[in-house]
């Protein structure tokens, strides 16, 4: 069962070590697997910025960091103990029999982990990764330079896989089903197709959004898992590790401080963090406290639980412009001129999860608990009736 383990470790290496830049590859790039993908490159996920959440944007120094902080090994993932149990047994098992993963779809919101475990699949079973993203792949050509190329028991990962256009997807079917790809070349009577083999890999998709999935696709996926958001206690340790990796002091309170406002999400516990130190370096001694951590989030517009002033914004938009709702997602994105991709995203599951909203056929509601944490009164039923123009309580 002999596999070519030290070449591709080489290449699974490649954003090993603790080092900034996951670049310098040892050899030169593979041919074929063109801009649409990067080959051995951890951390390269496609998620993008997003304007107007000062939070969430994501800049340069954050990437490089995530490098950094992004656990290599199953054994240092923290939380989701289901997924990483049932991947660590689909691991195992592969590995015995000399074989490649079954295809796996991860979904859940942004920033717990997706691309982490899909870097963290290649790494266990020692083999190459190469990552792209959905919308990157805007031919079949160019899903096919990068499935020619694969090697035996390569990781092919594709972030915003819901985001594919569908006659690439159509491609995507047999090569992950049957490991072969059919090539058509001209038209009509002059139309000659080639089939080609492909070397047996592992496709692991990720997505926010399961749902926009065609089911097709999404049943040629043997191992499907949800991550959901992060308790306090493993937010708690997110924090400690990464404090510990960036080596910033941080007594515990001040880790309890910043995981409470982490909105379940370990990609926001570290962001914080980094604004938390840059303000405890600065305006501190440079440890970082529950006070230093208050005065920090306060400059940042981060409230005590983590609500941003988006999520403030959405809250009151649903409580004063529609009386508590229910109202439309797009009713909701058109008031704070924002996208509503990135409400869907980013704003919502989290307000979902805190018992902020509720998501109901007639559209989102506020609950009594985001018109209690504002502070802001429930409209009556009667006042409902009586109030004809909107935007007026
Ligand atoms: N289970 C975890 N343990 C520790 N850190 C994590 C974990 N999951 C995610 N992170 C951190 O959060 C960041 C975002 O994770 P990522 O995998 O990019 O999320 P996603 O792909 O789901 O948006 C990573 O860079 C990593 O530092
Ligand atoms: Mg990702």
């Amino acid at each position: 069962m002999a596999r070519e383990g030290t070449k591709k470790q080489a290449q699974a290496g490649q954003g090993d070590a603790l080092q900034p830049t996951p670049g310098g590859p040892s050899k030169p790039p593979k041919v074929g697997t063109g801009p649409a993908s990067e080959r051995c490159r951890a951390g390269s996920g496609g998620e993008g910025g997003v304007k107007g959440q000062g939070l969430l944007i994501k800049g340069k120094e954050e990437v490089e960091e995530a490098l950094n902080l992004r656990p290599r090994r199953l054994a240092e993932y923290i939380g989701q103990g289901q997924v990483v149990e049932s991947l660590g047994i689909a691991i195992e098992a592969a590995k015995k029999r000399g074989d490649a993963v079954d295809h796996v779809l991860l979904y859940g919101p942004p920033g717990l982990g997706k691309t982490t475990l899909a870097h963290i699949i290649a790494k266990e079973m020692d083999v190459g990764i190469v990552t792209t993203s959905g919308p990157a792949l805007e031919k079949g050509g160019d899903l096919i330079g990068i499935l020619t190329h694969l090697k035996k028991g390569d990781v092919f990962f594709i972030d915003e896989i819901h985001r594919l256009p569908r006659t690439v997807e159509e491609y995507l079917y047999s090569a992950v089903e049957d490991f072969a790809i059919s090539i058509v070349f001209d038209k009509g009577s002059h139309a000659r197709s080639y089939r080609s083999r492909l070397e047996k890999f592992t496709l692991v998709g990720a997505t926010t959004r399961a749902g926009l999935i065609s089911s097709p696709l999404r049943e040629r996926f043997g191992i499907q898992r949800a991550l959901d958001f992060y308790t306090m206690e493993e937010l708690c340790r997110v924090v400690r590790r990464s404090a510990a990796l960036l080596q910033v002091p941080v007594d515990e309170e001040g880790v309890v401080e910043i995981a409470r406002r982490s909105r379940g999400t370990p990609r926001i516990a570290n962001r914080i963090l980094r604004r938390v130190r840059d303000y405890a370096q600065v305006r501190h001694a440079g440890v970082i406290t529950r006070p230093v951590t208050q005065e920090a989030l306060e400059l940042e517009g981060i409230d005590g639980e983590g609500l941003t002033t988006l999520d403030k914004k959405f809250l009151e938009t649903v409580i004063i412009h529609y009386k508590g709702g229910p109202v439309g997602l797009e009713a909701i994105a058109a008031v704070l001129q924002e996208e509503t991709d990135t409400l869907v995203d980013m704003v919502e599951p989290f307000l979902l999860k805190a018992g902020f909203i509720l998501r109901t056929p007639k559209g989102r509601k506020a609950t009594d608990k985001a018109h209690g944490y504002l502070g802001l009164p429930k409209t009556s039923a009667e006042e409902r009736q009586l109030s004809f123009l909107p935007g007026q309580r």
